[in-house]
């Protein structure tokens, strides 16, 4: 689908992207690329960030990978590093390496709960720690007159609860948290933006193999208040107005891009059934109310 954007909506920017090299990441690498800017890719699997790179450069789309775990500290500030060297600056950082895996809290061992909270909150954390010299105003290379960009991406399980899902609720939570709180601090101190997105059930993404399997017999579709799954190019869209010029006044928002669905309750009545009773309802509630006690004076 094309577009809505112009072309240089971030005409010039430098991004780099952890988990960019697959799933939602790859297509806001895709689309960041698409709209002018320039990509780094940090990931875990080589074979990943190679596909990915000649991917994005098949497109006429500057773009380089670097290996690294973003739970490594050194990982981070060699990625941070190798980027602003290959680039010469750093505008855009975006957090999108995440863990999960469908487990019952009684069956999750903490060590399991910790691997995710250590990929999800911790590893964003390190990543902003890391690129904050070269993202704030005045920042190695930086020519603009303004600070930088971080997106991270959590989800909307945490908002309610959501059944396997404790430890990824519980990283997204603190993802959350540190959105807005660099959003306060950094945002005040560096002029640096800060940002979220929650997708919800995103097609063709690594997490929803994970999280609705082949082996459930799903009915997802059914239960959207969309009547219909997003796509990666819903949560690509939503980053490029984010980063673009047009979220200028944006800073500590996390914008849920699922349709709704975290909002959704199971409709009980038909609409048209709504519609047929609901003034004889009213009339017969009016003539004889419900529980208004009676007198015999
Ligand atoms: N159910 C229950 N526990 C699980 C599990 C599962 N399906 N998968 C992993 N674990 C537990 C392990 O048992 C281990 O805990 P233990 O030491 O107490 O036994 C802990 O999690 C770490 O597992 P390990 O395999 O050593 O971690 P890893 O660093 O190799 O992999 C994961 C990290 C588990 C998050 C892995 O799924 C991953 O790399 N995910 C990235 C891709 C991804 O999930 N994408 C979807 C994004 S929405």
């Amino acid at each position: 689908m094309e577009s809505p954007f112009k072309a240089d909506a971030l005409k010039g920017k430098v991004a780099l992207l952890t988990g960019g090299g697959s799933g939602i990441g790859f297509e806001i690498s895709t689309q960041f690329g698409n709209h002018g800017a320039s990509i780094a890719i940090m990931g875990r699997r080589k074979n990943v960030l190679d596909d990915a790179v000649s991917s994005l450069r098949s497109l006429g789309i500057p773009a380089v990978g670097f290996e690294g775990d973003v739970r490594k500290k050194e990982d981070a500030q060699r990625v941070v590093e190798a980027t602003v060297k290959h680039f010469g600056k750093l505008d855009i950082l975006v957090n999108g390496a995440a863990g999960n895996f469908l487990v019952s809290a009684e069956d999750l061992s903490p060590n399991g709960f910790k691997t995710v909270m250590d990929i999800d909150s911790v590893g964003t954390f390190t990543m902003c720690h890391e690129a904050l010299p070269y993202l704030k105003k005045g920042g190695p290379g930086r020519t603009s007159s303004s600070g930088g960009f971080i997106l991270n991406i959590s989800a909307t399980l945490h908002y309610t609860a959501s059944w396997y899902q404790i430890h990824v609720s519980a990283a997204k939570a603190a993802v959350d948290a540190t959105t807005r709180n660099l959003a306060l601090e950094w945002g005040t101190d560096y002029d640096i933006r800060v940002n979220g997105i929650a997708p919800g059930p995103i097609g063709d993404t690594p997490g929803m193999s994970k999280l609705v399997p082949e082996e459930i017999n799903n009915n997802v579709r059914e239960d959207m208040p969309l009547y219909k799954l997003g796509t990666r190019w819903d949560i690509a869209m939503a980053a490029v107005y984010l980063a673009s010029d047009a979220g200028k006044y944006v800073n500590g928002s996390i914008l849920p891009v699922d349709g709704g669905l975290w909002l959704s309750k199971p409709r009980h009545l038909p609409k048209d059934a709504v519609k047929r009773f609901s003034r004889s309802v009213e009339n017969r509630s009016r003539a004889k109310p419900d529980g208004v006690p009676t007198s015999k004076l």
